[in-house]
């Protein structure tokens, strides 16, 4: 290992990195106290350059998907990312800075002196970040990670955005983790289907009838696209997307030139419309509301992603409601209650999941299937829950939101407790949505506010806007102002009074 001069130490600001090449590779320094260290430069989830997210508390945050890391010693804090930045080696001499060419060895290798067996159900965002983290916090047991899905977890958030607009073909869907991670780490993974669980006595059920007793459990099977109940939804055209097979259904059926009519404005019809028009269909949504999204983003941001949708050619069908798919062997139209047809060569139904409970009938549920779990994602002894099933306090009130990031973060606070911590969620959620090209971040979980302000014009972005209760920041909505955010996913963690956030967001560099 060579060490190379890379930069002086008066040119390493102090609030955020400052990106150098070693031999080809983009190292990061960054200051932590008096001292400096040497990271790799690109975020390990998805590639962002980690010198443009923030840095605060000790964190640095990226500007991207929001993962954090430990400045100290790289360590992974916060998802989506799944790993700890690696570190380079890094020597001071008379004001300038050295770094090797080679990453420091990663000593991380699990302990297998533990006869426990703790079993994972759904190797989705949760799931896979489940067994990572149960992994990285010291567990040497067996770990068993079902799924009924043959191939390992992946990300299934690419699949509206990329999959279906021809963009990214569906074997260049990033996997959460490789073949050899779980090799590395002796994760065995299982294809196979819950059918039913046995809380009390610890064992579950596959439905190829295999038995299978566990020490600690987590359930972690996400959603299932609640499906159209009208006549004619079992036509062959008619879709929903959740799944890499939901997405190569879709692509083997739509081409460009066709009609698409999209029931609902959910995120992912929405980004589906996006992406099909993109693909070269003509896109009508069929939607619930007249703004888009403006439960989530507020009128303005609704309004402006409608706008942009519609600069794109996508169609907004407002009034009634679906009621027939016709067409006798194939899809013809969508018959409204109101007498109105949209001719359809195709359509795909985003009007929300419900979550996979159905095999867990012991288990006590709320209204909308999922389960009620406390601080630390528990729900009954030896039993943790964590993602889209999961309802769970935050704020004082009892929520279930569907987010990548954070049903990744329920699943790291749920690895600690199976292993006898006693960890909560502390953060703030985190979501981003892409249309037409353009990423929207949002951070915090407003349902109601008194307070709206922006930066920047929404229909132009980049913008930035927040959302106030009492003087208290409670939401933020942007597009382009990346550092920004990663500073409010930071500083929003405690409450954030209106001015400061404003003063923070000005001063951001
Ligand atoms: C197309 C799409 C785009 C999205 N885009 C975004 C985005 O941009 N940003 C964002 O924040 N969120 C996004 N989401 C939401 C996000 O993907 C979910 O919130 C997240 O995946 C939830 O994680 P989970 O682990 O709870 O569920 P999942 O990731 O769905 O994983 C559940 C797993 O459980 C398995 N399973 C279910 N039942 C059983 C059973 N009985 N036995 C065995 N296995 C079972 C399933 O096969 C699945 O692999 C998107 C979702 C979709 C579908
Ligand atoms: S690229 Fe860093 S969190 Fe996604």
């Amino acid at each position: 290992m060579t060490l190379h001069r890379v930069a002086r130490v008066a040119n390493v600001p102090e609030d955020r990195g400052l990106e150098v090449q070693v031999q080809g590779s983009k190292i990061l320094l960054l200051r932590a106290g008096e001292q400096l260290r040497a990271y790799q430069a690109e975020c390990p989830h998805a590639g962002a350059p980690l010198a443009d997210g923030a840095v605060c508390n000790g964190r640095l945050t990226c500007p991207w998907h929001k993962a954090q890391f430990r400045i100290e010693d790289g360590g992974l804090c916060e998802p989506p990312a799944l790993d700890s930045l690696k570190r380079y080696p890094l020597e001071v001499r008379d004001g300038d800075i050295w770094v090797g060419d080679q990453p420091l060895p990663d000593a991380h290798t699990p302990p297998s002196d533990d006869s426990r067996t703790f079993i994972i159900i759904g190797a989705g965002a949760a799931g896979t970040a489940a067994a990572a983290a149960l992994r990285e916090k010291g567990f040497g047991g067996r770990l068993l990670l079902i799924d009924r899905e043959a191939e390992a977890g992946y990300d299934r958030t690419a699949l509206s955005k990329y999959v279906i607009a021809g963009e990214m073909p569906l074997h260049d869907v990033p996997p959460l983790r490789d073949e050899e991670f779980y090799r590395e780490q002796r994760i065995e993974r299982l294809q196979g289907e819950v059918a039913s669980l046995d809380a009390p006595n610890r064992t579950l059920r596959l439905t190829d009838g295999q038995s299978l007793t566990y020490d600690a459990a987590l359930l972690a099977t996400g959603g299932i696209p609640t499906p159209l109940t009208l006549p004619g939804a079992d036509l062959p055209q008619v879709f929903v997307l959740r799944s890499k097979v939901h997405a190569q259904q879709i692509l083997d059926s739509a081409s460009a030139g066709q009609r698409v009519v999209i029931i609902g404005d959910s995120f992912i019809a929405m980004e589906s419309a996006s992406s099909l028009r993109q693909l070269g269909l003509n896109v009508t949504v069929l939607a619930r509301h007249e703004v888009p999204l403006a439960k989530q983003f507020g009128d303005t941001v609704g309004k402006a992603i409608r706008a942009r949708h519609e600069a794109n050619g996508v169609v907004f069908h407002t009034q009634g409601n679906a009621v027939q798919i016709e067409g006798t062997d194939k899809v013809e139209a969508v018959r409204l209650d109101n007498s109105q047809r949209l001719p359809a060569d195709l359509v795909l139904v985003g009007v929300g999941v419900t979550p996979a409970t159905d095999a867990f009938t012991g288990l006590a549920k709320e209204q909308d299937h999922s389960l009620r779990v406390d601080g630390g994602m528990r729900v009954a002894d030896g039993l943790w829950a964590a993602g889209d099933i999961a309802t769970f306090p935050l704020n004082n009130q009892h929520v279930r939101i569907e987010h990548w990031r954070l049903a990744q973060q329920q699943a790291r606070i749920a690895a600690a407790n199976m292993l006898g911590g006693d960890e909560h969620y502390l953060d703030v959620p985190f979501f981003w949505t892409w249309h037409f090209g353009k990423t929207y971040d949002y951070l915090g979980h407003a349902e109601a506010w008194d307070e709206v302000e922006f930066n920047g014009d929404p229909d132009d972005p980049p913008f930035i806007g927040l959302f106030g209760k009492n003087g208290v920041v409670s939401a933020a909505v942007a597009c382009e102002m990346d550092r920004a955010m990663a500073m409010l996913a930071e500083r929003m963690k405690q409450p954030l009074r209106w001015e400061e956030a404003w003063r923070l967001i000005r001063d951001v560099p």
